[in-house]
């Protein structure tokens, strides 16, 4: 028997190829797993009514660990349209699949490094080196929305101000999600010899939510003398991040605000084409490359891997195959500072097998 069960869904688009070229990888490394293929994504959305099938969650829940591709995701009204014709008048809506597979594991914790390989042509600045830790479930991917807000709740005094058909999202923060979160990056900061973690927040304007998360903050880094900690303001931390991306280390935010900064580091060092993240709850836990299904690059074999390949890295430290790890860290970094083998993405016109070939070969 293999050592580890590993849940394997390439879900839609460019998903297939970069998991085929994570798969070179992790062979070539000599990781001792069997892999269960997983069905996700929009052909089971359009046969079934279910872009997350009951037997993928089943399977998920019997394995050590995840590797997700991408998949796509329409607005509501287009996802309806492309049912099967028999599944129509069923009141089905769609729902981001990864976005439920968090809710559902609670995989309350979205890690997502951001480092700048050296000699990567697509670099912002030589040496960033970020980690994001971004609340997973809660805030306003709570998913308690209205479209149209509903007449006895108007009812109520508080919400009396609430205009007539308003659409409401609520944005919701637990005392317990922050705080877990916020341990968990101050918990990664302290093993991994990081000198500072900043909080991210909007609470001079959102008093209740961000403030309980920044309040929470202070609470927790107090916890954790040996380590610096400061906060700041969504809107003007992106203009600092840009300005000074040596200025920080581990952040740490609400859900929306970690998707949002997550993509700007990524963005910092090469794209999303190098960002990978892992998804982590208490038993489940599901690794991905942060970009999407890319359609108009289906089938091409063109898009860049090295995003699932540091994914598949970041599974392996989560397992505790550290030297396994760091062996796919070291290969990708050679293979970037060499400069003979790159992607579209990079200037290049090597294909997304050519890439994880290249990579294998290095470890
Ligand atoms: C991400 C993505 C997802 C999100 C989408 C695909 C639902 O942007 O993982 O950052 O919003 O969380
Ligand atoms: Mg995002």
């Amino acid at each position: 028997m293999a050592k580890y069960k590993i849940a394997w869904l390439p879900g839609d688009g460019v998903g297939a190829e970069v998991m085929e070229a994570a798969r070179i990888v992790l062979d070539a490394l000599g990781f001792d797993a069997e892999y269960h293929h997983g069905d996700i994504g929009w052909e089971f959305w359009k046969k079934e009514g279910d872009a997350l099938p009951q037997r993928t969650i089943d399977l998920l829940r019997s394995c050590d660990a995840a590797l997700f591709g991408a998949i796509t995701s329409k607005p509501a009204k287009a996802a309806a349209e492309e049912l099967a014709p028999e599944l129509r008048d069923k009141g089905l809506s769609y729902r981001s699949p990864i976005v439920r597979m968090r809710q559902l594991f609670d995989l309350y914790i979205c890690f997502r490094p951001c480092k700048a390989y050296p000699g990567n042509p697509l670099n912002y600045k030589e040496g960033i080196d970020l980690v994001v830790f971004r609340e997973n479930t809660e805030d306003l991917y709570f998913g308690l929305e209205f479209p149209e807000f509903p007449e006895n709740l108007r009812q109520l005094p508080e919400f009396s101000r609430i205009p007539e058909k308003a659409a409401v999202s609520l944005k919701v923060n637990t005392r317990r999600g922050c705080e877990r979160i916020i341990e968990a990056a101050f918990e990664y900061a302290r093993k991994n010899n990081r000198k500072k973690v900043t909080c991210v927040h909007k609470a001079n304007v959102v008093r209740a939510s961000d403030g309980l998360f920044l309040s929470v903050f202070k609470e927790v880094a107090a916890r954790y003398p040996d380590i610096a900690s400061d906060d700041a303001n969504i809107d003007a931390l992106t203009m600092w991040l840009l300005k000074n991306p040596f200025n920080y280390d581990v952040l740490v935010a609400p859900n929306l605000y970690g998707d949002i900064i997550s993509d700007l580091c990524a963005q910092m060092v090469g794209g999303l084409g190098f960002a990978s993240s892992g998804n982590i709850g208490e038993k489940v836990a599901v690794f991905e490359p942060t970009h999407g299904s890319a359609p108009k690059y289906a089938g091409q074999y063109k898009v860049n891997p090295i995003a699932t390949i540091l994914a598949a890295k970041l599974m392996l430290d989560w397992l505790g195959e550290k030297e396994m790890a760091q062996r796919i860290d070291n290969a990708v970094a050679k293979v970037i500072a060499k400069g003979e083998v790159r992607t579209y993405d990079m200037g290049g016109n090597a294909t997304t097998l050519e890439m994880a070939k290249a990579i294998a070969a290095e470890l």
